[in-house]
């Protein structure tokens, strides 16, 4: 198994360009699906689940041709509505193939998906979101059959959680289904707008995505389309927080600092120095010892967003006071807590809430990364320890974060991957 390993206690000081949104490139790869013409998805990043979505692509049948971060994509020739078991478990994000699929086939075959282990996941909504479209689902030991007769109709869906991964599935679904559908209670990440850009560059009718109420009017075909995907604003601040906690600056270019408000303010809480320096620019400096973080909730966009929670506990574990972070969304993100606690962090957990009172310093260990958020938030803290920091299990980091280490380089950071 690789892994990173770290010479920590350097200032991290340069320039980074943002990733694409891998939140956004992978339900825009499946949505092609849906469309009966040639794409072509600019600004991929390269990913891990970048690369199993294109997998799932040319297992259905579509021609698939990446040169760097340009993706080409025909789903013209679809020749299967099945995805077997092994290349759905690679990733959470294949359960959006549900809406492609019953879009361009009237049928899928899906087993219940893979990815990070941080709660349960269940596909409730999801499998509710398309009954009430009037497809019929059956889920039997973790395979899901789903019909969809000859044309899914339009309807009016409230989401009793505004799931993203459910929203992305509506939305790409209802956009051919006979009549309007409303959304309601609709997920309003910034990547479900992005979806929803892309969609109507094919010839959607889709009003509101990016809001709680979403209205689609289904059209008949989607035609084929150019997009490109948001910049990743999770890894974006990632950078920043490495930064942060190395009393470093940075530089990141091709950002869009509105979709990272909830973080920004909470870095510039947490005594950061934050400049809009140029479009699509955000400058970061943190000379002084980095501010606890008295209240941090994650909540659905626009709150704090739960992607991020990892990587902020990281920052406020060398904050000076004490910070309290509760996780609102998923019942099971807290595994990075106990590699940091052997970084000598000191944090205890009541509930759903860490409560993190800040030291002066961390010392490197042997840590293991045990989701993507996680293991990203223990490179960023082995980057601010005294010593050497090994983070293995790093599939994980590769699964969301692009040439992490390279970039991390490139900042002056000493870590290698072996
Ligand atoms: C997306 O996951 C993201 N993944 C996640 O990012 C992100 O953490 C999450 O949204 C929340 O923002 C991708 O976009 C590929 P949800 P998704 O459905 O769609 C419950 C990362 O690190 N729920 O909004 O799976 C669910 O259990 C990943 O990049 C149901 O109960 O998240 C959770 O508690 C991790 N039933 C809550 O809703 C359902 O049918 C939010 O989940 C669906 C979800």
């Amino acid at each position: 198994m690789a892994s990173f390993v770290i010479q920590g206690g350097r200032r991290l000081a340069g320039e980074h360009h943002v990733q694409g949104a891998k939140n956004s490139a992978l339900p825009i790869l499946a949505a092609t699906v849906a469309v009966r013409g040639p794409c072509i998805i600019r600004r991929c990043p390269d990913l891990l689940d970048v690369t199993a979505t294109l997998n799932i692509l040319e297992h259905l049948g579509c021609a698939v041709e990446r040169n760097g971060g340009d993706v080409f994509i025909d789903s013209t020739q679809l020749t299967g509505f099945v995805i077997p078991e092994r290349l759905m478990l690679e990733m959470r994000s294949s359960i959006v193939f549900l809406g492609p699929l019953l879009s361009a086939m009237g049928q899928a075959q899906l087993s219940t998906p893979g990815g990070c282990e941080i709660g349960e996941r269940p596909i409730d909504i999801h499998e509710k979101a398309m009954r009430a479209l009037g497809a019929v689902v059956t889920q039997e030991g973790g395979k899901l059959q789903c019909n969809a007769g000859r044309r899914l109709r339009g309807t009016r869906f409230a989401l009793e959680i505004p799931s993203v991964g459910a929203t992305e599935n509506l939305m790409i679904a209802a956009a051919t289904a006979e009549g309007m559908t409303t959304i309601q209670n609709a997920a309003r990440e910034p990547e479900i707008a992005d979806l929803g850009n892309f969609l109507n560059a094919c010839g959607a009718a889709i009003h509101g995505a990016g809001t709680g109420t979403v209205v689609i009017e289904g059209v008949r075909r989607l035609h084929g389309a150019e997009h490109t995907v948001i910049p990743d604003r999770i890894t974006a601040a990632t950078f920043l927080c490495a930064a942060a906690v190395t009393g470093g600056e940075i530089l990141l270019r091709g950002a869009k600092a509105s979709h990272m408000s909830a973080m920004l303010n909470t870095l510039e809480q947490a005594g950061c120095r934050l400049h809009r320096t140029g479009p699509g620019e955000i400058f970061l400096q943190a000379n002084s010892r980095l501010q606890a973080l008295p209240a941090l909730r994650t909540a659905p966009y626009p709150g704090f967003p739960t992607d991020a929670q990892a990587v902020f506990m990281s920052l406020a574990a060398l904050a000076e006071g004490s910070s309290m972070i509760t996780e609102t969304i998923f019942e099971d993100r807290f595994h990075h807590i106990g590699e940091l606690i052997k970084m000598g962090a000191r944090i205890r957990v009541e509930g759903h809430t860490a409560i993190v009172e800040g030291v002066a310093g961390l010392r490197g260990c042997e840590a293991d990364a045990c989701d993507l958020r996680a293991g990203a938030a223990l490179v960023v803290a082995g980057l601010a320890a005294q010593g050497e920091t090994r983070v293995s299990n790093i599939r994980h980091i590769d699964r969301g974060c692009a040439r992490f280490e390279l970039e991390l380089r490139a900042l002056g950071a000493d870590i290698i991957r072996n």
